[in-house]
C-alpha cells in the first residue's frame, strides 16, 4: 500500500489544515492522534459552529417567543433533522438527543426494559460489549430477575452467529449488540442479527458508537428498532450523543426522566406528557451539541462517508502488514471484516509501558481493557494497546507509528 493511493481519494493535507489540534506538538514531536476510538478531534466548522451560537443566538429552546429563542430552537430541530437524513430515519421524532450512547442505552433498559422484561425473561448481547452496553442490561436483569445471554467470539473476534441462534428463545425480550467492536474493530452482521430476532418478534438494540462514522448506517434497512451513537466520536463535541427509535416502540414507552418541555400540562393531580421526541428531552437540552452535531454531519458529508471508509481501510490494512512485521506482536482481533481499530499486545510486554513509551514520541494511543472487561478476560490479556485511525491520518504517521513502536519495543525488552 502506497500512500499515493490514499492520497488519490482526498486531499489528507488540506482535510489536516480543519483540525486545529492536529498542528500541535506532543512531547516535541508532531502530534499522531491515533486514540479516534476513544474521541474524534474537531474540525473548525464544528468548533466556529459553536461560537456562532454563543456569540450570536444562545438563548433557551421552546421556551421564549424572542427572536434569538426561536433561531436557536430552529438550530437545535433543524440538527435533528440532520441526523434523521444522515440515518436515513423515517421521521425526526424517532431521534432523541441524549449525552451519549451510554445515555441511549440506559433509556432503554430504563424505559423499554423496566416496562417489557419480566421475571425469567432473557436479553441476549455479545462477548464483545463495551461495559455501556453490558452493565444496563446487567443491572435491569438483577432487579426483574431475568437473566443475561452472552453471543461468543472464535478467536479472530467474530460473534459465532450459530451459537446466537441457539441462544433465542421464547424468553428472549431483547437484543443489544455493538455494530463495530470499540475494541477489536469487529464489523457486526448487524442486519443478519436483527432479522434472526425479528423471526421470533424481538426487538434490536444496535450499539454505533464505533460505526456511524465509518460506515454508511441506514437505520430502515437494517430495521434495527433501536440504534444509539455518540456524537464527540463523529467530529462533534462531548456531551451529544443520539438514540434512534422506531416511532411506534417509542411512543408506548414511559418517560425515562421527568421536568421541564417532557410534559404536555401539569397539574398536582396529574401530569401528561409529551409527543416524541420531547417525551424523552427533559430539562434544558444540549443544544451546543446538537448544533455541533449538525455541523459534524455537515462536515462528513463534505467529506462522503465513502471516501471516509476507503481512506481508513487503507490505513488499517497497511498499519497490520507493517505491524505484523514486528517479532512478537500479536493483533487482537483479526475478524474478516474490520473497520478503523488495531489492537496488539507485545509478547513479555505491559501495554500500558508502550502507550507510555509512545507518548514520548508523541503518538497516543489507548491501553487497557477498554471499557471490555469480559472481552480481554476471554482473550486471556490484561488488556492491549490500540491504535484507532480517523479519515484525518496519513500512511506516514502510520509510518511514524511503526517506527516508534519498534523502538519501544527494544528499549523494553
Ligand atoms: N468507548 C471509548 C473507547 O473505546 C471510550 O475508547
Amino acid at each position: 500500500m502506497e500512500a499515493v493511493i490514499t492520497k488519490k481519494i482526498f486531499d489528507s493535507d488540506k482535510v489536516r489544515k480543519d483540525f486545529p489540534i492536529l498542528q500541535r506538538a506532543a512531547g516535541g514531536k508532531p502530534l499522531v492522534y491515533f486514540d479516534n476510538a476513544a474521541t474524534s478531534q474537531k474540525p473548525n466548522s464544528v468548533i466556529n459552529a459553536i461560537g456562532n451560537y454563543y456569540k450570536n443566538y444562545n438563548a433557551n429552546i421552546h421556551r421564549g417567543l424572542y427572536s434569538i429563542s426561536i433561531e436557536a430552537s430552529e438550530a437545535y430541530d433543524k440538527a435533528r433533522e440532520k441526523v434523521r437524513e444522515y440515518i436515513n430515519a423515517r421521521e425526526a421524532r424517532e431521534i432523541i438527543f441524549t449525552r451519549g450512547t451510554t445515555e441511549a442505552v440506559n433509556l432503554v433498559a430504563y424505559s423499554y426494559g423496566r416496562q417489557n422484561i419480566k421475571e425469567d425473561d432473557e436479553i441476549i448481547i455479545s462477548a464483545m460489549e463495551h461495559h455501556a452496553n453490558i452493565v444496563p442490561w446487567q443491572v435491569l436483569c438483577e432487579e426483574k430477575k431475568a437473566k443475561l445471554k452472552i453471543i461468543p467470539v472464535n478467536d479472530k473476534g467474530e460473534l459465532l452467529i450459530n451459537d446466537y441462534k441457539k441462544l433465542i428463545s421464547p424468553r428472549t425480550k431483547l437484543v443489544a449488540v455493538c455494530h463495530i467492536s470499540n475494541s477489536l474493530g469487529t464489523i457486526n452482521p448487524v442486519k443478519e442479527i436483527v432479522s434472526l430476532a425479528h423471526e421470533k418478534n424481538i426487538p434490536v438494540l444496535i450499539d454505533g458508537a464505533q460505526a456511524v462514522h465509518h460506515t454508511k448506517v441506514d437505520v430502515r434497512s437494517l430495521n434495527a428498532d433501536f440504534y444509539a451513537f455518540s456524537g464527540h466520536k463523529m467530529y462533534a463535541p462531548m456531551g451529544i450523543g443520539v438514540l434512534y427509535g422506531k416511532a411506534k416502540l417509542l411512543e408506548t414507552m414511559p418517560p425515562y426522566q421527568t421536568g421541564g418541555d417532557m410534559i404536555s400540562s401539569v397539574s398536582f393531580e396529574k401530569t401528561l406528557y409529551n409527543e416524541i421526541p420531547m417525551k424523552f428531552e427533559a430539562g434544558t437540552p444540549n443544544v451546543e451539541g446538537a448544533i455541533g452535531l449538525g455541523a459534524a454531519i455537515d462536515y462528513i458529508n463534505s467529506i462522503g462517508l465513502e471516501n471516509i471508509s476507503e481512506h481508513e481501510s487503507a490505513l488499517l490494512n497497511y498499519a497490520t502488514d507493517e505491524i505484523s512485521k514486528i517479532e512478537g506482536i500479536r493483533i487482537i482481533g483479526t475478524a474478516e471484516n474490520k473497520a478503523s481499530v488495531l489492537s496488539f499486545v507485545v509478547e513479555g510486554l505491559n501495554a500500558l509501558d508502550i502507550g507510555i513509551m509512545l507518548d514520548t514520541s508523541g503518538v497516543a494511543v489507548r491501553t487497557g481493557q477498554h471499557c471490555t472487561e469480559p472481552l480481554m478476560d476471554w482473550f486471556g490479556i490484561p488488556g492491549t494497546a490500540r491504535a484507532s485511525f480517523a479519515f484525518y491520518n496519513t500512511i506516514e504517521e502510520v509510518d511514524f507509528f511503526i517506527d516508534a513502536l519498534k523502538n519501544a519495543v527494544r528499549i523494553l525488552k
